[in-house]
């Protein structure tokens, strides 16, 4: 008599139960998200590979996906040799998720682990990456894209997420150059990189059908490179920034300017010719504009090009601040090479800029070098705030605010689509309003890491 078989329902069944099993006191449905040392080729062929810090052994981590309202479950485990955690960058996320080390959460110790659970209520394209010593971590490649889907999925024909980042590595080695915590770097425009490319290879290529319609997620990784993009052979639409969808599709006419942390979707129609490369091309230094991510055209998607896209459904929750209400805050920023300023508060004394630069501390936001225990702005939930960002440095800065999205005010008083990263430059004040709808303790910093690292985070309480 034959015994019973194992089938192979049986033994995938078998795996699972293993699988759950593996790691003890894991939340119900929680995957982990291994932070760890991984050896990975960026830099071009024939050139040595790179050990980064990664999610899950790649750079950028895995794409992360959810629907719109659903709860996203993650086990941190940090398999790293220093603390870290995770920051959902763009998520109206609950405080206790934000992953801000020192604020909302205390850092995972090397070997430590922390369950991250919290509901994505707004469709969109967002990242994760750290927010411990985030200047180097997420320099040395600790960042992914984050995708909440819409419920009723856009018509196109692919979604593409594309990760812009740069590196800067020693070609002979293929390791990370320079001190992350350059003082050099940090009191300028910040860490460039030497190699520039998309989800973690400098020369990714696309193959594209002509006319076919492509959701394009863009997202900045970098540390402190601010993108000037064009389309090459595409014609598009920007239908989002920072996640939030715009009212209407707004044709892309000249550069889509890209501050770090930023993200705009981009839905593109491929008008290049069959055999022509079409493409995302970036504005070099020296002006030229070089390829970037390259399409390589054959075939047809379509006979004929389609007509302007729908726009995304909006996301809950997009109501304007009422101005008129709204508290008045500014928000003046300082420091950096070349800048004047005098003194500023650090660790609660008063610091010229001397001493300051002896704590490698460069840049000051509304008077104060790095966090403090009482924040920039105590706000009432609810409470709508139009705060002006007041450049007084000869740098670019990208201001991100945790938690909530806000608008920009217009010179005549109107307000412009939601955002949760600005890029602001040299005396060209920035007004913005945002409705201070979520509870907790808010980063508001720049997201020029070194920058960042150096003095210009500052944080507001909304209770
Ligand atoms: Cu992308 Cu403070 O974060
Ligand atoms: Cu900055």
């Amino acid at each position: 008599m034959r015994g019973p078989r194992i089938t192979r329902r049986d033994f995938c069944a078998g795996l699972a139960v293993g699988a759950a099993l593996g790691r003890p006191g894991m939340a119900a449905g929680s995957a982990p998200l291994t932070a760890r040392p991984a050896v990975v080729q960026l830099a071009p062929e024939g050139y040595a590979a790179t050990e980064v810090w990664s999610y899950d052994g790649t750079v950028p981590g895995t794409t992360l996906r959810a629907k719109q309202g659903a709860r996203l479950t993650r086990q941190l485990v940090n398999d790293l040799p220093e603390p870290t955690s995770v920051h959902w960058h763009g998520i109206r996320i609950d405080n206790a998720m934000d992953g801000v080390s020192g604020l909302t959460q205390d850092p995972v110790p090397p070997g430590g682990t922390f369950e991250y659970d919290f509901v994505v209520p707004d469709a969109g394209t967002y990242w994760y990456h750290s927010h411990t010593n985030s200047m180097e971590q997420v320099a040395r490649g600790l960042a992914g894209p984050l995708i909440v889907e819409e419920p009723d999925a856009p018509d196109v024909d692919r979604d593409e997420v594309l990760m812009l980042d740069d590196w800067l590595l020693d070609p002979d080695t293929g390791a990370f150059a320079g001190d992350f915590g350059n003082p050099m770097m940090q009191s300028h425009a910040g860490r460039m990189g030497n190699l520039i490319g998309t989800n973690g290879r400098y020369d990714l290529s696309l193959p594209v059908q002509r006319h076919a319609r492509l959701r394009l997620r863009l997202i900045n990784a970098a540390n402190a490179r601010i993108f000037v993009l064009r389309l090459d052979g595409l014609e598009g639409w920007t239908v989002a920034l920072d996640g939030m969808p715009l009212p209407a599709p707004e044709p892309v006419t000249g550069d889509l300017i890209l501050a770090p942390a930023q993200r705009i979707d981009l839905m593109v129609d491929v008008t290049a010719a069959e055999g022509a490369i079409a493409g995302l091309v970036r504005q070099a230094n020296d002006d030229t504009w070089q390829a970037l991510v390259d399409m390589p055209v054959s075939g047809a998607a379509s006979l004929a090009r389609r007509g302007v896209p729908a726009p995304l459904a909006p996301n809950p929750n997009m109501a304007l601040p009422d101005l008129k209400a709204a508290r008045q805050l500014e928000m003046v920023m300082e420091g950096g090479a070349m800048s004047g300023l005098r003194n500023a508060r650090f660790n609660g004394r008063e610091l010229g800029f001397r001493e300051l630069v002896q704590e490698g501390q460069f840049w000051a936001l509304a008077g104060q070098v790095g966090m403090d225990d009482t924040p920039f702005a105590s706000l009432s939930r609810g409470e709508a705030v139009r705060l002006r960002l007041s450049n007084r440095t000869v740098f670019a800065h990208a201001m991100h605010l945790h938690g909530m999205h806000f608008r920009t005010i217009a010179a005549d008083g109107s307000l412009g689509p939601m955002r949760d990263t600005i890029l602001s430059l040299p005396d060209e004040p920035i007004d913005i309003a945002f409705v201070a709808d979520n509870p907790g303790k808010w980063l508001l910093h720049c997201h020029m890491l070194g920058h960042a690292a150096s003095g210009m985070t500052n944080w507001i309480d909304v209770s």
